[in-house]
Order: structure tokens, then sequence, then C-alpha cells
């Protein structure tokens, strides 16, 4: 039977879900019915990993064993960090963490993924060791060792100590776990259909997230926030950022960190990110990019308002990170370090009622050509 072509599948079913949902109008997003700003407010990233994985918020012993696992497989095997070493030190983040994830799971060759036992490991191994491979990779590249793992830190602690083995200011680590709530889950996103299609294979957990990766490195997805940066930096100073906007809307240019297929309104991520960045600048000092981006928002809001575009999760992240002294390639890793437990929430939710992904298409080439031999093109 054929059906109306939608390009980018736009408003197209590609699942049922209930792991998060998003009113696009209202600017709302529920993880397992549960809004972002409590989440922010109350909950840890891995704790709310654990409600996005399991579909509802754990008991205090069900969250001490989850902490527990987690911390206990953060290490990568040497061979990882001999792989990472191979890379050219100038290659992006990125392709350095899809090609490290992708060989993970050449160490955990599990392939029974109907095992739920099984299934439980893969995604501890996943949540955990992202963070490891993405500081490790980060110090290897300028020739340092990689710091390993202290399991006397906390998850985000954790994580900003492996980049520069100081233990982060307290208010670096509250600020820099919210920002993985907020990047943990997002609907039926790019990168989370994309796992979702290479689960319907039944391929491994590994090669899942490993798609994921690829799909959210692209600039219109995950690998906005690095562009982002890269514009307000380009602007150099609030009094310029008029001037840069009209031209760029003019010359019918997109601006990066604005628009999305589902908000109509700013995106509460976007909100609550500008909310962190005040509270991280007013203890930590100024940032000279944060003036810029909110120069850059108003002239926005007066020229795109019409068409319904404004701020979205990646216009506030990398402000936030770059006060943190993250390197700006690095912003869409951990993008990533947060996103995994989404993509490994939806892969387990695909097992449940498995179909393979195989849509349609409507041809629009032509029938019976005739081959015409080479010595007569
Ligand atoms: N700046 C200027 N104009 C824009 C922008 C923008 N950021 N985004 C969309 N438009 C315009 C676009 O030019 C088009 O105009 P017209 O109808 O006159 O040709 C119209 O709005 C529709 O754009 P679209 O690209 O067809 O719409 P979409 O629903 O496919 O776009 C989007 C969603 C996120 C790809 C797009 O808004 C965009 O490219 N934004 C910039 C990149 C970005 O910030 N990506 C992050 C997305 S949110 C988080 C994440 O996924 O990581």
């Amino acid at each position: 039977m054929p059906h109306d072509f939608m390009p980018g599948l736009d408003g197209v079913p590609a699942a049922t879900s209930s792991i998060s949902d998003v009113d696009g109008q209202r600017g709302v997003l529920e993880y397992r019915g549960i809004n972002i700003e409590t989440l922010c407010a109350q909950s840890s990233f891995l704790e709310t990993s654990y409600l996005l994985l399991f579909g509802r918020l754990p008991t205090r012993p069900e969250l001490d064993r989850w902490t527990s696992d987690i911390t206990h497989h953060r290490r990568i095997k040497f061979r990882i960090n001999d792989l990472l070493k191979c890379l050219p030190e100038t290659g992006h983040p990125m392709d350095a963490l899809q090609a490290a994830v992708a060989a993970l799971g050449m160490f955990y060759p599990g392939r029974q993924v109907k095992d739920a036992e099984n299934n439980y490991w893969s995604a501890v191994r996943l949540i955990a060791k992202l963070p490891t491979i993405v500081a490790a990779w980060a110090r290897l590249r300028h020739g340092n060792d990689p710091i390993p793992p202290q399991d006397d830190l906390e998850f985000s602690e954790n994580f900003l100590y492996m980049l520069t083995e100081q233990t982060p200011h307290p208010l670096w680590k509250d600020i820099f776990d919210d920002c993985l709530i907020l990047h943990a889950e997002h609907t039926m996103n790019a990168s989370t259909f994309t796992g979702l299609v290479t689960a319907s294979t039944l391929a491994d957990p590994y090669t899942v997230v490993a798609s994921s990766i690829g799909a959210l490195k692209g600039p219109l997805h995950g690998g906005a926030n690095e562009e982002v940066i890269q514009m307000l930096r380009e602007i150099g100073s609030p009094e310029r950022a008029r001037a840069y906007v009209e031209h760029k809307l003019a010359g019918k240019q997109k601006l990066m960190g604005f628009g999305h297929r589902v908000y109509k309104v700013k995106d509460p991520r976007a909100t609550i990110l500008q909310g962190l960045c005040e509270r991280l600048f007013t203890a930590c000092g100024p940032s000279p990019l944060y003036a810029i981006a909110v120069e850059v928002e108003r002239t926005a809001d007066d020229l795109l308002r019409g068409k319904g575009l404004y701020p979205n999760v990646d216009f506030y992240s990398g402000i936030i990170y770059d006060q943190m002294h993250i390197d700006t390639d690095l912003y869409t890793p951990l993008f990533a370090m947060a996103r995994v437990s989404g993509w490994l929430a939806h892969w387990l939710e695909q097992l449940r009622g498995n179909k393979l992904f195989r849509p349609d298409q409507i041809y629009s080439g032509e029938h019976n050509r005739p081959y015409t031999p080479l010595t007569q093109r």
C-alpha cells in the first residue's frame, strides 16, 4: 500500500516507547514521566540512568549496587589505550570514541542479546567506560599518560579528575552532573533511531552504541555544541553579535544551537543550562562567551521568533564546558557519555518486541534500461 513520503521521517512514529516524552509546544521534557527540572534538582546522573534503563527510580540498595557496579567497571583494558595511541592525534575525538567502543565489543563478545544478565553487564560496562575512553583520548593525544579512574570519586567528579588529575571544584561536579542528566535521553532523535535500527538486527550493544555515536557526531545533531562555541569565538564580543546574526540569516545560513524538529518554544534543556551558566559564572567568574551568547539569543529572538526557532540544548552547554577548560572538540563526546543511557534504554525496549527495521522507499529511477557495452559508451 503506498504511503505519503515524509522527508526526514518528520512526524512519523518509529516506535512506541515509555522512556521519555517531549511536549514541543509547551517546552516540557520528561524521563519516565518525571520532568527534567525535578531530575536536575534532585537526582544524579547515575540515578537518572537507572531510571531510564529500568523504568523507575531505584531503592537505596538498588542505587548502591548500580553505583558500585558502574564504579568497578570504569577501567579499560590496556589494549584499548594501545588502540587509542595508534590513532592520529589530529583526528576527531568522536571518531576515536566510536572506534574504541566498537573494539570494546571484541573484548566482551556475548552475542546472546536475549540474555538479561548479559545485557545488564553490557549496559554497566558501556556507561562506566565511555568517560574513561574520552578522558584517555584527551590525554593521549597531547602525549600524556591516561589517568586511571578513582573508585572513591563520584561519576562526574571522576571524569573531570581523569582529564586533569585534579579534584574539581565541588560546584563543577554538580553542574557537570546536571549537564549529563540533561543530555541523557531525548525520544526518537537521529542517534537513538540509528541505534534502534542496528539493535533491530540483533547486533550486540557495543555495535549499537558505536553506530549511535556515528550519528551523533554530525553538526545537525550533537556536533552542534562544538560549532556554537566556534561561532561565539568568531563573533568575539557582544557588540558584534547583531551584525553577525543578521549577516548569517541574510545569507540563508543556519545559526548553530538554534531550531529543533520538535520544540516550537525554547528547549527546556537550554533554559536549565542557561541557569547553570549563571550559577557557575557567579561563583567562578564571568565568561566572555556567555555575554556573547545572550546577545546572539536576543538578536535571534527579534529575527527568528516568527519562525519558531529558539535555542536548543547545544546552545549553552559548551559555554559551561569552556569555563571548565575542557577542549572544544570533546563537547560532543561528553554528549555521548550521557546519551549512552538513553541509547541503551531504547536498545532494551527494542529487544522486548523486536521487529527488524526495513522501511520502504519510493523508487524514482527508470526500468528496463538497455546495457550498453563498455566499448560503445
Ligand atoms: N538557523 C536559521 N534558520 C534555521 C535554523 C537555524 N538554526 N534551523 C532551521 N532553520 C530554518 C531553515 O533554514 C528552514 O527555513 P526555510 O523554511 O525558510 O527554508 C526552516 O527553518 C526549517 O528548517 P529545517 O532544517 O528543514 O528544519 P528541521 O526540523 O529539519 O531542523 C534542525 C531541525 C535541528 C536540523 C535545524 O533547526 C538546524 O539545523 N539547527 C542548527 C543545528 C543545531 O543546532 N542542531 C542541534 C539540534 S538539537 C540537539 C541535538 O540534536 O543535538
